[in-house]
């Protein structure tokens, strides 16, 4: 059988490989957690060589799994953590620290001084972004004003940067394609997302030279091929989407109006809105959801920080739980009695909010508290969040009416107990697909229909199919409590 698609999915926490087959089902799948580096309250760093070989044996696995060699690979499609930074040596391949993480907040203060001088207008209205240090710009700036000879180094051409998409193909390739795509560009604070292109005037403010940028490509083309040094086999790399972007893909939310919302390391919510860059009112992102035959497709985006990396925090922190789908159950036998509130700030608010400042708070304990509502008010918190982002987009997005269904992806979504509780609390349906692996399969359509060995948009879009609908149940006025005590617990905990 042909048609087989690798899609490598560089994550914040691990790095996963799935191999598709010509139907579009999992054949073999390999994923490594690698190490979070703290260096200082709010930092967060991944080392880039470990990235690399967590990415490197992940792909050998996943081949080995699905019992096939390196060069019945059609394509390969890689779709990765967004904003984080890479610096590396464009001699040597060699980073020259640290990657800085999304989740990073080492610019706040630096954010702060901009918009000062009244900078974030200019900001928002060419790359639909805050001045947030969230987005990858700061922490450039960080890396080329911290890092001895940077500045200079980079405006001779002798350094690059990337986000995890660019230095993955960099290494792929051998060092032979520095390039990246419309939508892992667009949350750079560096693309003008209505022009397609690096923006000069913004690329002056934060000190960048353009000398570092990658070529920044659609989200299906040619990125290069790989060296057959690491494989065995010179396989194209035909598709590249930032992890958001690609699960919209993979739920197939190509219609303006369709919505999914991916639980991962943070939890990310996408609306299509077509050719309209619709400028939130309510402090959402206005985005690149995808760019395909030099058409771009745009999507209002509200980002929260924290979902999985609470039932993380509950599993390694706290250790009142021993593996991350022990959560749900835990959290069915809470004390219904209790109002516990979990504000999961550990690395500041993300929409609406955009706090980075603030840190994680609990309220509502009693003495009779415990881990069932340590572990319910974590899950409750992400699904408070979802119904913080839903209403900002019903503000901003006119639907006509037409209301449309939640699609839910990643690993928290397997939880029932969870997504009972996540359509209760929106007072809507929300819908949990058969392939979970949304993300791997959004990026791995992108690269198998550029191939011409996977379906067309439109026949993949069918193939969609639906595991579980979940309704609401639960009473208004329960409902209108629990979340009047949520927003209660979200102000006292603003900085
Ligand atoms: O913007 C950050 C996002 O891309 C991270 O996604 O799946 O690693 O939580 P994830």
């Amino acid at each position: 059988m042909g048609g087989y698609i690798l899609a490598i999915d560089q994550g914040t926490t691990s790095s996963r490989a799935i191999i598709f087959d010509g139907q579009q089902q999992i054949a073999g799948a390999s994923h490594k957690e690698f190490k979070q580096y703290f260096p200082k309250s709010g930092w967060v760093e991944h080392d880039p060589e470990e990235i690399w070989q967590t990415v490197l044996s992940t792909v050998e696995d996943a081949i080995a799994k699905a019992g096939i060699k390196a060069g019945d690979l059609s394509a390969i499609g890689i779709t990765n953590q967004r904003e984080t930074v890479v610096v590396w040596d464009r001699k040597t391949g060699n980073p020259i620290h640290n990657a800085i993480v999304w989740q990073d907040r080492r610019t706040a203060s630096y954010c702060d001084r901009l918009k000062k001088q009244g900078l974030e207008k200019t900001f928002t209205r060419k790359t639909g972004l805050l001045l947030d240090p969230y987005f990858s710009g700061t922490k450039l700036n960080w890396l080329l004003t911290n890092i001895d000879r940077a500045q200079a180094r980079a405006a001779k051409g002798e350094l690059c940067f990337g986000t995890i998409d660019t230095f993955l193909i960099w290494r792929l390739t051998g060092g032979k394609s520095f390039v990246t795509d419309a939508t892992n560009a667009s949350r750079t604070l560096l693309y003008n997302i209505a022009e397609n292109a690096w923006d000069d005037e913004l690329l002056k403010i934060l000190k960048v030279p353009r000398a570092m940028l990658p070529e920044v490509k659609d989200c299906a083309a040619d990125f290069g091929v790989t060296d057959t040094a690491l494989f065995g086999a010179a396989i194209p790399i035909l598709g590249v989407a930032g992890d958001q972007q690609a699960a919209t893909i993979g739920q197939a939310c190509f219609k303006p109006g369709m919505l999914k919302s991916t639980y991962g390391t943070g939890c990310f919510a996408l609306l299509n809105t077509g050719k309209d860059m619709v400028r939130s009112k309510n402090r959402l992102l206005t985005t690149i959801a995808y760019k395909l035959d030099g058409e771009t497709t745009y999507a209002l985006e509200g980002s929260i920080f924290v979902a999985g990396a609470a039932v993380q925090w509950l599993r390694d922190g706290l250790k009142v739980i021993k593996a991350a789908p022990d959560t749900g159950t835990l959290a069915a036998s809470a004390d219904p009695t209790q109002d516990v509130y979990l504000v999961p700030a550990f690395t500041g608010l993300g929409a609406p909010h955009w706090d980075p400042d603030a840190r994680g708070a609990i309220f509502g304990m009693t003495r009779n508290t415990g881990p069932a509502e340590f572990a319910r008010a974590a899950l409750e918190a992400v699904c408070y969040q979802t119904r913080d982002l839903l209403e900002a987009m019903h503000k901003d997005w006119r639907s006509n009416g037409k209301e449309t269904v939640l699609r839910v992806d990643g690993g928290m979504v397997a939880s029932d107990w969870t997504m009972q509780r996540l359509s209760d609390l929106l007072d809507a349906p929300v819908d949990r697909p058969v392939i979970l692996e949304t993300t791997a399969l959004g990026v791995a359509w992108l690269a198998g229909s550029r191939a011409g060995v996977w379906p067309k948009q439109e026949d993949f879009a069918k193939s969609w199919a639906r595991d579980r609908r979940f309704e609401p149940a639960m009473d208004e006025k329960t409902r209108k409590a629990k979340f009047k005590g949520w927003r209660n617990a979200v102000k006292r905990t603003l900085s």
